[in-house]
């Protein structure tokens, strides 16, 4: 064989188990191979999962924080002031130079798929035509997927509607929308109505922002539940930040609950921004102006765990870590319960990867194609607690990252000791 990891502790998986690759797939997958690879590597029981899976990311925006200036009150109607002053300086050069460092930083990470919503409110698509390019340059190693993302409204911005057809014909290949944002409501309906026929028109995904807002009268989800039950588009849609679902009554909410499931909308929430951007209207007490992931989570709805943003407008911090924003999810959404962390493994895994239209072929099982990540951590509890850097990353049988974890020394009345936060 090719590779050998021995001892690895597999997520969900039941004790350590040796992962033998060949010709870029898990060959073997038990607790003790027999034969030598030609490389081997202990894992000393440390964690492995899958690639990770980042969802939802403006990749456009990433790394321009500070430009032209700093977000002083940290809203985001001063992010979206700011990124119209610097989406004017946007070229080719300079968002592909930032998309390929965040894009490093992300396969650090051990994220190997990446859907970015690209604002396409810019007829000359320079944005769009430039992570395009980005994409090529990564294919086979990081698969990227575009969305055609109206970020000043379809029926709101001059040709709108137009503009995302165009988009989709430059090579985009999700379509986007933004209802809540959309000048009047029944604007708002026409934009999600726009976004589900057209993505069934051209047999692509469909991926929302949609109730980013904490005023409970943003009810457009139910819209999009509705059309793609009446479209019979189930599992290819997807509702981003849905925040005001935060703020709805119980009752309304129950009811929402039920047509998400039915219509198999796949659910995304963004703790690093939606923690600071939320609840900036209110005084005391403060809402969250979160979505309601528990809930969803435990009635069998895919629901996801995604960045949004790195170091730009709206949010100034991040490093491309789908493990970071998980990390901060458990104290947000008090997902502090043992099954519920673990879980949040599945919400940067597996279930971002179903959104992503991902088949069989993702995840660690004989046959498939041999895409891991392993952490410096053994449970995945300690993986969280630490956000545990990631000490491999595996890309069809090919060590694509390698990390050595930060040595530190400490000194006891002039003894030297080492000191690591992991077991
Ligand atoms: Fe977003």
């Amino acid at each position: 064989m090719d590779l050998i990891l021995r001892n690895a502790n597999i997520h969900k998986y039941d004790g350590q188990v040796d992962i033998g690759i060949e010709n870029g797939k898990f060959k073997e997958i038990k607790k003790e191979i027999s034969e030598k690879g030609e490389e081997e590597i202990d894992l000393k029981g440390k964690l492995v999962t899958p690639p990770l899976v980042e969802i939802h990311v403006h990749m456009d925006a990433v790394l321009t924080v500070g430009e032209p200036r700093f977000n002083m009150t940290g809203t985001l109607l001063e992010g979206i002031e700011i990124w119209g002053e610097r989406k004017k300086k946007l070229t080719r050069e300079d968002v592909k130079e930032r998309v390929i460092e965040a894009v490093k930083w992300q396969l650090a990470n051990g994220v190997t798929k990446i859907r970015t919503h690209v604002d396409v409110c810019d007829p000359s698509f320079t944005a769009l035509k430039a992570i395009l390019e980005v994409k090529k340059e990564f294919d086979g190693l990081v698969e990227i997927q575009t969305v055609a993302f109206p970020q000043e409204g379809i029926y709101s911005y001059p040709d709108g509607d137009e503009l995302m057809r165009k988009a989709m014909e430059e090579g985009a290949d999700v379509v986007g929308g933004i209802p809540h944002y959309e000048w009047t409501r029944e604007d708002g309906v026409r934009d999600v109505i726009f976004a589900v026929e057209l993505g069934k028109e051209l047999d692509k995904l469909v991926d929302l922002h949609i109730d980013e807002t904490d005023d409970e009268h943003s009810r457009f989800v139910e819209v999009l539940a509705a059309e793609t039950i009446k479209n019979k588009y189930f599992g290819k849609v997807t509702a981003s930040h849905t925040t005001a679902m935060h703020s709805y009554n119980n009752a309304y909410a129950f009811k929402l609950l039920g047509w998400i499931k039915r219509a198999r909308l796949n659910m995304v929430t963004n703790p690093l921004d939606n923690s600071i951007l939320q609840g900036r209207f209110d005084t005391y007490p403060k809402r969250r102006g979160h979505t309601r992931v528990k809930e969803m989570d435990s009635m069998g709805i895919n629901v996801c765990i995604a960045d949004d943003s790195i170091m730009d407008p709206w949010y100034p911090l991040g490093v491309g870590d789908p493990l970071q924003a998980a990390f901060v999810f458990v104290h947000y959404g008090q997902m502090s319960g043992y099954n519920e962390m673990m879980s949040l493994f599945d919400m940067i895994t597996e279930n971002p990867a179903r959104a992503f239209g991902c088949g069989d072929e993702y995840g660690i099982k004989e046959g498939n194609p041999a895409d891991l990540v392993v952490y410096n951590a053994s449970t995945e509890i300690d993986a969280l607690r630490t956000v545990a850097p990631r000490l491999y990353v595996v890309k069809d049988g090919k060590i694509v990252v390698e990390s050595r974890p930060t040595e530190r020394t400490i000194y006891i009345n002039g003894k030297k000791e080492s000191v690591e936060f992991v077991k």
